[in-house]
């Protein structure tokens, strides 16, 4: 079994298809930013207001580095611009969660969480910024992912098996 690495914008529900593939199949899971909070003992809002953005990329940078040696037989959610680490492709097989920006914000306003939703995320904090960065990314998350699921009105179990089918068939 090779890794799973997810990859997709804020608040498409990376985490909530993770834990319905997890129920689904032997996969255990990982999160690239709950490593990233647990290395260092802090939220990653904290990350950016005390150290700033680079910084926290750095981090990814250093995890991603480590999954690449180390990790194997895993599915592996990312943070939104987890994709720019320039070793992707060597880590496992590459998952779109893609789903248009005006849904995204509308799954995350229906959560029963939403505020906190919001505001453990730095870079959604204002809109007109979050939609710039989900226009210049979209692309890229395209030209990267192996296989690509649209998850816009479809339930968190309902993407996990369409992912562990496709997974499969990609062997
Ligand atoms: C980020 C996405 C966040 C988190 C950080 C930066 C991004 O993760 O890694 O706030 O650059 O898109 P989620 O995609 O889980 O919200």
């Amino acid at each position: 079994m090779k890794n799973v690495i997810l990859i997709g914008f804020m608040g498409v529900g990376k985490g909530s298809v993770a834990r319905e593939v997890i129920k689904n199949s032997s996969y255990m899971a990982i999160d690239t930013d709950d490593l990233i909070e647990s290395m260092e003992n802090r939220k990653i809002k904290s990350i950016f207001e005390d150290e700033g953005e680079e910084y926290f990329r750095k981090l990814e940078k250093n995890v991603a580095k480590w999954l690449e040696s180390s990790v194997k037989n895993t599915l592996i959610s990312t943070g939104g611009g987890f994709y720019k680490q320039t070793n992707l492709k060597n880590i496992g097989i590459i998952v779109l969660l893609d789903s248009p920006f005006d849904a995204i914000i509308k799954r995350i306003k229906a959560h029963p969480n939403a505020a906190k939703k919001l505001k453990k995320r730095p870079l959604l904090a204002d809109l007109k910024k979050a939609k710039k960065l989900y226009d210049e990314r979209r692309p890229e998350y395209l030209k990267l992912a192996d296989i690509v699921i649209d998850v816009t009105k479809k339930s968190a179990d309902e993407c996990s098996k369409e992912l562990l089918k496709k997974v499969k068939k990609h062997g």
